[in-house]
């Protein structure tokens, strides 16, 4: 190979999906594949149990904030959370039958067009800001619960955003924190995720802030992406109507080899990055298991860990056999008191945003010197006279 090339791309890299391909730097986190997600260097462990608002400032500042500097990023947050009626009407005039991250997409795009600011830096920490209401109003209108109780940022990041939430039964301090755990989990994931790397690809093109972000949320919509949260929890529910409550491991086992044999999708299982569990699925485990311990779904999700793991290893095919995030991010949150898993991945894409808006802030204003990243634009062979099968 010759010197500088980092590795030479071969007819058999093309069409996987740029699996593993360098194409650039990320300023805010990097997903080790034995040891996990990191956050500004980092292990996601060491930041689980933080206030969300000091997460967001490591991210963005790239610093852990001093006492003084948190009590002004707080008041920083909440003079920009303000999101006008205007906008707010808008949300509520979107269709109900959606599914709600397609409003989500639509929400953004209405806010950019009504308050946008056309500056990158300046649209990255008011969409952090004002994204709890946004949601919130989004939530509210598509459960068909009502109008959202007034923004309250003093009340902290998280709790504003579920006082805001209409929720049909009782909030608890268990549902504030699940809630917190699942934004601060959630953040970022490295720079080539699929959502992080379409915005940054459509903000390339010198789209502002607003249209890159619905871009990046259209692309988490995706079963394989986002929405596999979602998925995840209708497949342990479903495994909950055929096997019943208080299913074992070797059942779960079973169960998964005859799914396996009718060649049927395992969801909650692998990373394309990960090689063992994902650090983020052991700490919501971890919850799940000393909060919650006589949950019908948390029990199922902790034999399905342990069968899961049995059943995919033997496979020479599968590289990562561990459980993900989503094998328990929804389940924590439902024996936590938020059972609507049509919103997990509105969400995990509420908490995404933060990383997505940072990463784009970097490519467009920081790197190369300030210069900013080119527009993206790969190569494609034309495929010509060649037998396209299907
Ligand atoms: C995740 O949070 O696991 C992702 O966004 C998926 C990925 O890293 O590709």
């Amino acid at each position: 190979m010759e010197e500088g090339v980092l590795f030479e791309i071969t007819a058999e890299n093309l069409e996987t999906g740029m699996r593993g391909y360098p194409v650039g730097f990320c300023p805010t986190s990097y997903v080790d594949p034995i040891k996990g997600l990191h956050y500004m260097g980092k292990p996601i462990s060491e930041l689980a149990l933080k206030t969300p608002e000091e997460v967001i400032f490591l991210l963005y500042y790239g610093k852990e904030p001093e006492h003084h500097d948190l009590v002004h990023f707080k008041k920083e947050l909440a003079s920009r959370a303000k999101v006008s009626k205007e906008v707010l009407d808008q949300i509520r005039t979107l269709p109900r039958k959606g599914h709600p991250m397609k409003l989500f997409a639509s929400a953004l795009l209405t806010e950019g067009m009504l308050e946008g600011k056309n500056d990158y830096k300046e649209d990255c920490l008011n969409i952090i800001a004002k994204i709890p209401t946004i949601i919130a109003t989004l939530i509210n209108h598509h459960a068909g619960w009502g109008e959202s109780k007034p923004s309250d940022p003093k009340l902290g990041y998280i709790e504003n955003f579920v006082n805001m939430l209409n929720l049909p039964q009782e909030k608890t301090e268990d549902l504030i924190f699940a809630m917190k755990l699942f934004n601060i989990l959630h953040y970022d994931h490295g720079g080539g995720n699929l959502s992080t790397f379409v915005g940054k690809a459509v903000a390339s093109g010198l789209e502002d802030m607003y249209g890159s972000l619905s871009a990046a949320i259209s692309a988490l919509a995706g079963p394989r992406h986002g929405r596999a949260n979602q998925d995840c929890l209708e497949f342990v529910q479903k495994m909950q109507k055929e096997l019943g409550d208080s299913a074992t491991a070797s059942q779960i086992e079973s169960y998964l080899k005859k799914m396996i044999e009718k060649k049927e999708l395992v969801f909650g299982f692998g990373h394309a990055v990960l090689r063992v569990e994902d650090p983020r699925a052991t700490i919501f485990y971890n919850v799940a298991q000393k909060e919650y311990p006589n949950h019908p779904l948390v029990k199922l999700a902790l034999n399905l860990r342990i069968a899961g793991v049995k059943v995919l290893s033997e496979n020479p095919k599968i590289s990562d056999p561990y459980p993900n995030v989503d094998a328990i991010s929804g389940i924590t949150l439902i024996a936590a008191g938020f059972p609507y898993p049509e919103y997990f991945t509105v969400l995990f894409g509420m908490s995404r945003t933060v990383g997505i808006a940072r990463q784009i802030v970097y490519e467009r204003q920081e790197a190369r010197g300030g210069k900013g990243t080119p527009l993206v634009r790969p190569k494609y062979f034309y495929i010509g006279s060649l037998e396209l099968s299907g």
